[in-house]
């Protein structure tokens, strides 16, 4: 099985006029399609800088990040965008919604962002708001929904393009106990039986634990 998201001796290092901040130092790591794996460590040690390298979100200060064979680093802005809306999808904590418009109208975004044909886009977005349980709520708007119903949307937006790769910022920081094991069952059947590469940052235990690997960052390192 080739490897979905190479990186080698990635460094990032922010100089914004606040002082030097190395957040990543040195970091390669090769990660499988068809397997979760988690990013553990402490609070400002690089979670969500690796994750923004390995979405197209941020570029390293040097080093390599090949996702899916695509050099991330060298590639200009327009592929980077392009990249990114149609193989990556992106899961974050606080879920980052339209709060004007529907849950299926939030799903259908990536597509009608990608120029896809409107009825296509609406029919897959159809398909994956029922096979996240919400085929009751397409209709309802972000603050008409639960915290986990919301997380839900999100999931089935970031699947609306079929990535192959699925990237998610502490998914489930803001849900209950239950929510966030049935999103979490989602995300591992996403990888298991669809062969996608998913890559979740985490600060809770039981969460990593049910990854197939857990990477753990320290200081801007991969410590094991
Ligand atoms: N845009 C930025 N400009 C300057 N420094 C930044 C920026 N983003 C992050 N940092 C710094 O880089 C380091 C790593 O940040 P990062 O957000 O990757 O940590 P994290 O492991 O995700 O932390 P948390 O668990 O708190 O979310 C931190 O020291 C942070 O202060
Ligand atoms: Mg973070």
């Amino acid at each position: 099985m080739t490897d979905s998201i190479k990186l080698a001796d990635v460094t990032r290092v922010y100089d914004a006029g606040l002082g030097r901040v190395e957040a990543l130092r040195g970091v390669t790591l090769n990660l499988e399609a068809g397997q979760a794996t988690a990013i553990v460590g402490p609070s400002g040690s690089g979670k969500s800088t690796l994750l923004h390298l390995c979405g197209a979100l941020d570029l390293p200060t040097r080093g390599s990040v090949q996702v899916l064979g695509c050099e991330l680093s060298r590639a200009d802005d327009r592929t980077l965008t392009r990249f990114r809306r149609e193989h990556l999808g992106f899961i974050f904590q606080f879920f980052h919604l339209l709060p004007t418009l529907s849950a299926l109208e939030n799903v259908m975004l990536p597509a009608r962002l990608a120029r896809l044909p409107k009825a296509a886009g609406e029919t897959r977005a159809r398909a994956l708001l029922e096979q996240v349980g919400l085929g009751a709520r397409m209709r309802h708007r972000p603050a008409e929904l639960s915290g986990g119903e919301r997380q839900r949307v999100a999931i089935a937006r970031a699947l609306v393009m079929d990535p192959k790769v699925i990237l998610a910022d502490e998914p489930t920081g803001n849900l209950d106990h239950a929510t966030g094991s049935q999103v979490l069952e989602l995300l591992f059947a996403l990888a298991h039986e669809q062969t996608r590469t998913v890559f979740i940052v985490t600060h809770d235990q039981e969460v990593a634990r049910a990854c197939d690997r857990i990477v753990t960052l320290r200081d801007g390192l991969v410590v094991s």
